[in-house]
């Protein structure tokens, strides 16, 4: 959640760090704060809110030193202080955290009965303190720091500078991620490869209980044993320009229009279109034997599930069970035998969805993952990794992530049914060439986004607004939900809309806006009917749909979509409820890619 880097550098350190907590910010920004070594000493800046905080203390007093630490945070122990924000300092060492330390109470008294004192209420503080209480008692860093590991329960990422020591730095990964980057003379750490993009492109992914020691010119890394280990050397695919506004007022703006461009990206790495055939990467398992499917993830990427359960049921015809990651391990799942459980994250790095995965892992499911995020967790502990391929996604709200989850998932679903032989040759290219018509009908839905933005600004006002479709079309109301509120704070719902008269009809008024999903299929007669049912007791209906204006008679507004073949659908419906959620956002004057309380990557539970 919390974004980290580290620098044992040839230039001043605070500028580098800055730009790189910039890239960061989308992990957190309730406060962050940066720190240096030299030989006077540590040094540190913090500010709560914003990072723009941070600079304007920077500016007022500036930091030297070529080595340093920066964070920015989300807050779980401790309010958004200037006190709770990182580094956490003590005159011996200076930390930086992401993650929790589940022992911090018992270290805390511990470390209290001995003399220790504390200046906020974070689990951090308390690892700097004890750190500190090793190094007292004579022990050389690397074992002071060995000593604190061996005393630290949790999920966390630490980075740590000591002071006297301006060639050092300090890395341990348990449970969350940390990458270490090397460089020429130079070496740096960082929560993830967008905290080292400009940094270095040679990245080292710590695994789970490993720990490393860096200089400039040195790179040590040792696992929960204190063995030391090599781990392998990838090329960052993420370049500092990739992760830029352009000329848009915000990331989420930047990626809504993106979304033409990426799904044809990810699209192109599983579709054939030439012979008509899907490509899947090589996988230890054979889909023709996969008797049934699990889906897992959070949020957006569960709705991107839910979906996807419609077309491989549908299609491939192949049982198939979706759960929220946060409850997956603890309803005790019932697993099939041979069973392939599939986990969906953009980040690759969600707490709740990599535990499920390894409770899966544990039952002897085959693992398969959808992840933007190449080198992260969730893709290294797979058996098969279907990469999203949308690029960077900085926004707190998904939505190029969304659609291109979609697409992958499409192609899946038609590739499984391929292998079980539940669809011929014919039929596989017939679905081929509908995902490539994909991004020609997103694109033409974009070009309309004034009719959206109107629609938007009109309702912006509105307290409850609701979301309704069917079948395939329910999570994309709840999707559109999800994106209305986190980014506007509008209080909204998706419901299936024959669900409505049970009970949800009763909130509706002249007040209530209502997004009506309703494309011309078999299913339209019957959205439309409560559509009625809504406007009879005077809700505002608004209608996204295909069918002629005829069926949005009466109604409040009608956005007119584009008809498209029934597997792609559901991928163009994301666009409209993404648009209205932007544009009633920009009109309410939230800040869109960081709206409270949130945070882009979730590692904690
Ligand atoms: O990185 P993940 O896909 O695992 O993240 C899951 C959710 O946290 C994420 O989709 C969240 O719901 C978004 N803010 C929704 O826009």
């Amino acid at each position: 959640m919390c974004g980290i880097v580290g620098i044992l550098g040839n230039s001043p350190a605070v500028p580098r760090m800055m730009e790189s907590l910039k890239r960061l910010e989308y992990r957190g920004y309730d406060s962050a704060g940066v720190a240096t070594v030299t030989s006077a000493g540590l040094n540190r800046r913090r500010a709560p809110g914003k990072l723009s905080a941070l600079s304007d203390v920077l500016a007022a007093a500036p930091l030297e030193g070529d080595s340093g630490i920066g964070h920015t945070r989300w807050a779980t122990h401790g309010e958004p202080t200037e006190n709770n924000a990182h580094p956490h300092q003590t005159e011996r060492v200076a930390i930086v955290h992401n993650g929790i330390i589940e022992n911090f109470k018992s270290l805390k008294n511990e470390l209290s009965g001995t003399g220790a004192t504390f200046e906020g209420d974070t689990d951090t503080e308390v690892v700097a303190r004890l750190l500190t209480r090793y190094l007292e008692d004579g022990n050389a860093p690397r074992d002071a720091f060995q000593a604190t590991l061996a005393r630290l329960e949790g999920a966390f990422a630490l980075c740590v500078l000591i002071n006297g020591e301006e060639n050092l730095m300090f890395g341990a990964r348990e449970g969350s991620p940390l990458v270490v980057g090397t460089g020429q003379g130079e070496n740096f750490l960082g929560s993830d490869a967008m905290a080292l993009a400009g940094l270095s492109n040679q990245l080292i992914y710590l695994e789970d209980g490993d720990w490393a020691e860096i200089t400039r010119d040195t790179v040590q890394i040792f696992d929960r044993n204190n063995t030391a280990v090599q781990r392998p050397v990838s090329i960052s695919q993420v370049a500092a320009t990739m992760i830029d506004k352009g000329n848009h007022r915000h990331f989420m703006q930047k990626e809504i229009y993106e979304q033409p461009t990426v799904v044809a990206q990810a699209l192109g790495r599983y579709l054939d279109p030439i012979n008509g055939r899907v490509k899947l990467p090589d996988a230890p398992f054979d889909l023709a034997t996969i008797p049934k499917i699990t889906l897992v993830a959070c949020g957006t990427s569960f709705y991107a599930a839910q979906v996807a359960r419609y077309w491989i049921e549908k299609i491939a015809r192949v049982p198939v069970d979706v759960d929220i990651a946060s409850e997956f391990r603890y309803r005790d799942p019932v697993y099939a035998e041979n069973g392939l459980s599939i986990f969906i994250s953009q980040s690759g790095e969600t707490m709740d969805t990599l535990a499920a995965l390894r409770h899966a892992r544990a039952a002897g499911q085959h693992i398969a993952s959808i992840v933007n995020v190449l080198g992260s967790t969730m893709a290294r502990e797979s058996d098969m990794v279907l990469p999203i391929h949308a690029g960077p996604e900085v926004g707190v709200a998904s939505t190029k992530a969304f659609t291109c989850q979609l697409s992958v998932l499409a192609a899946f679903a038609v590739q499984l049914a391929s292998a079980k032989g539940r669809i011929d040759d014919a039929a596989v290219a017939a679905y081929v060439a509908e995902l490539e018509h994909a991004p020609t009908l997103m694109a033409k839905i974009l070009r309309k986004d004034e009719e959206i933005e109107a629609i938007a600004q009109d309702i912006s006002g509105a307290r409850d607004i609701l979301f309704v479709g069917r079948g395939i079309y329910f999570p994309i109301a709840m999707e559109g939900a999800l994106k209305l509120k986190e980014i506007s704070y509008i209080h909204a719902e998706g419901y299936a809309a024959g669900e409505l008269k049970h009970g949800p009809i009763a909130l509706i008024d002249e007040n209530v806006p209502v997004i009506g999903i309703a494309p011309n299929d078999d299913l339209s007669g019957k959205t439309i009917s409560n559509l009625q049912e809504i406007m009879a007791r005077k809700g505002k209906v608004i209608l996204l749909s295909d069918t002629d204006s005829t069926a949005a008679d009466n109604m409040y507004a009608h956005f007119q979509m584009p008809t498209a073949g029934d597997l792609i659908t559901p991928i163009l419906y994301a666009l409209p409820v993404q648009l209205l959620a932007y544009y009633a956002a920009v009109e309410k004057g939230t800040d869109v890619d960081m709206p409270r309380n949130l945070a882009k990557s979730v590692t904690v539970e």
